[in-house]
Formats: C-alpha cells, structure tokens, sequence
C-alpha cells in the first residue's frame, strides 16, 4: 500500500519566500495577486471609499494613538475578517495559507492578524520607521499588496523603500507598488518608508502577522 504525506506538501512559491526571508529579511512576489484578483480587491476597496469610512492614519498603536502629517499622510480602513466582502475573503484565503505553511515549516507561532487599507493621496508619504511599538513587539511579519494599475511608474513615486544593514552602512531597496506585487519582511528588523506620491493615489492593504 502507497502512503502519501498528504500533510505536507512543498510549495514552490512559499518555499521561495521563506528562502528569501531566511536570507534578506525580506520577499517581493509579483504575481501573489492575479490581474482579476487585484480588480476584486480594487472593487472592494473602492466600496470602503465611497462609503466614506477611511480615516487619517495615526502614529502609535490603537489605544495610544496621535497623527501626525509629517510623518505619515495616508489613510486607513481595518478589514474586518468576521464581515469580509468576497473579494477579502479571497485575499484572507490566501494570506492564511501562506501563514499556515510558515507555521508548519518555520515554526513561527503566527496566532493573530491584522490588516487596512491604506490610501496615499498625491503629496502624502510615511517617513523611515520600524513597524513596531514601544509597548508591543508581536508584529513578527509586514505584508503589503499593492492594488495600483499595471502601468504605476517611477515618476509615480510611492516607492517602498527598505533600508537594508550592510555591514557599517546600508542599502536602500526601492520597490515600486505595481497592481498585484506583495512585500514581505520581519516588522522589527527592516527600517522602511514610503517616498512621496506623485501620482493621484497609490492603493494597498497593509498588514502584520503576529506572535500571542
Ligand atoms: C506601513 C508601511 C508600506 C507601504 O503602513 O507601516 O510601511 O508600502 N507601508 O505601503
Ligand atoms: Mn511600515
């Protein structure tokens, strides 16, 4: 009798972003959306908008929270997972597999999630930070999916940029947020911004992966 391990099978991409992770701390992934699924999620996020629920995006997290456009200009709108739109459930579909495979092969004890939306509009950025708090480090994994047209150009601006540790000095990675492409990096190790938007409106949803 055959027995196949039915419980684990490797899958080409995730193994691709874990190598990736292990060796830079970071992984982009251009097509982890495809042109019909960034439509839907664009679709949804256009619904969050016109119903006028975005709101200024803050410093801080949700109980010590304070804006400041200096730093960032974007705003944002939390996803509920409980009431999520088909297009959302799509993207959570997604997202928990790959964190169900992380689980199983990096043992890295993801438990929670968090995710928003986030509009730039022209002019806005989000300054050089690490994407944690003073008062809470179980943001382990930083995950943004870009859901901007195919044709987004570096006159665009809205690059991400991630200040990688070079021995003594750095190196600045800049990743343009092109329809369908998703960065992921660990949340306490890479400094990153966002450069200014030149462009009408730079979309995404942005989230993190947590410990307990
Ligand atoms: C953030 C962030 C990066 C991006 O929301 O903390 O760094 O490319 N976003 O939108
Ligand atoms: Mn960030």
């Amino acid at each position: 009798m055959i027995f196949k391990d039915i419980a684990f099978e490797k899958n080409a991409l995730y193994e691709h972003i874990i190598d990736d992770l292990l060796e830079q701390k970071y992984s982009v992934i251009d097509t982890f959306f495809n042109h019909q699924e960034v439509a839907l999620l664009q679709n949804s996020l256009q619904q969050v908008y016109e119903n006028d629920k975005f709101k200024k995006a803050a410093i801080g997290n949700r109980t010590n929270e304070e804006i400041d456009k200096t730093i960032r200009g974007d705003f944002i709108y939390w996803i509920d997972e409980q009431k999520r739109s088909p297009a959302e459930d799509m993207f959570f579909t997604k997202v928990n597999n790959l964190i169900d495979y992380l689980n199983r092969t990096c043992f890295l004890g993801i438990l929670q999630k968090e995710f928003h939306y986030a509009v730039y509009p022209t002019g806005t950025f989000y300054k050089r930070h690490l994407d944690t708090f003073q008062n809470d480090d179980r943001r382990k994994l930083s995950i943004v999916c870009y859901l901007n047209d195919e044709d987004w150009t570096v006159e665009d601006g809205g690059q991400l940029t991630i200040y990688m540790p070079y021995g003594e000095s750095e190196t600045a990675i800049d990743l343009l947020p092109k329809a369908g492409r998703m960065v992921i990096f660990e949340s306490q190790e890479l400094e990153h911004e966002v450069k200014p938007v030149n462009a009408p409106e730079r979309w995404s949803i942005t989230g993190w992966l947590k410990t307990r």
